[in-house]
């Protein structure tokens, strides 16, 4: 199973190792509120001229992986770029 490569770094194949955790195709989505109607009548306004009360943060979009049994995974990226509410979505 183990395999030495040229650098002197071992690498192992966990392909055929029992899945332990399978993300299939998620994504999430957040509705974010924006201008607050004051009233009935600016609510009927709004809603005449299309002004919606919110707008959708799309932070997730059809995520997918498998991680094996023995394997290590991480999850990398930039400030606000959803790590913390893919591992929300997992546990
Ligand atoms: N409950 C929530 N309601 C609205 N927006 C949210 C909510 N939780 C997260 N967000 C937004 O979703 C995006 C992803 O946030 P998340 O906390 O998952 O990122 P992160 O990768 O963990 O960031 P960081 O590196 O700062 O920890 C951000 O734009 C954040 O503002
Ligand atoms: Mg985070």
């Amino acid at each position: 199973m183990a395999q030495q490569q040229e650098t002197g770094v071992f690498r192992r194949d966990f392909s055929k190792a029992p899945v332990i955790l399978s993300v299939d195709h998620i994504s999430k989505s957040f509705k974010l509120p924006t201008e607050q109607a004051t009233g009935l009548k600016q609510a009927a306004i709004n809603w005449t001229r299309g002004i919606k009360g919110f707008r959708r943060l799309n932070v997730l979009k059809d995520i997918s992986f498998d991680v094996h049994q023995g394997e290590f995974f991480g999850i990398v990226g930039r400030n606000g770029g959803g790590k913390s509410t893919l591992l929300k979505l997992i546990s």
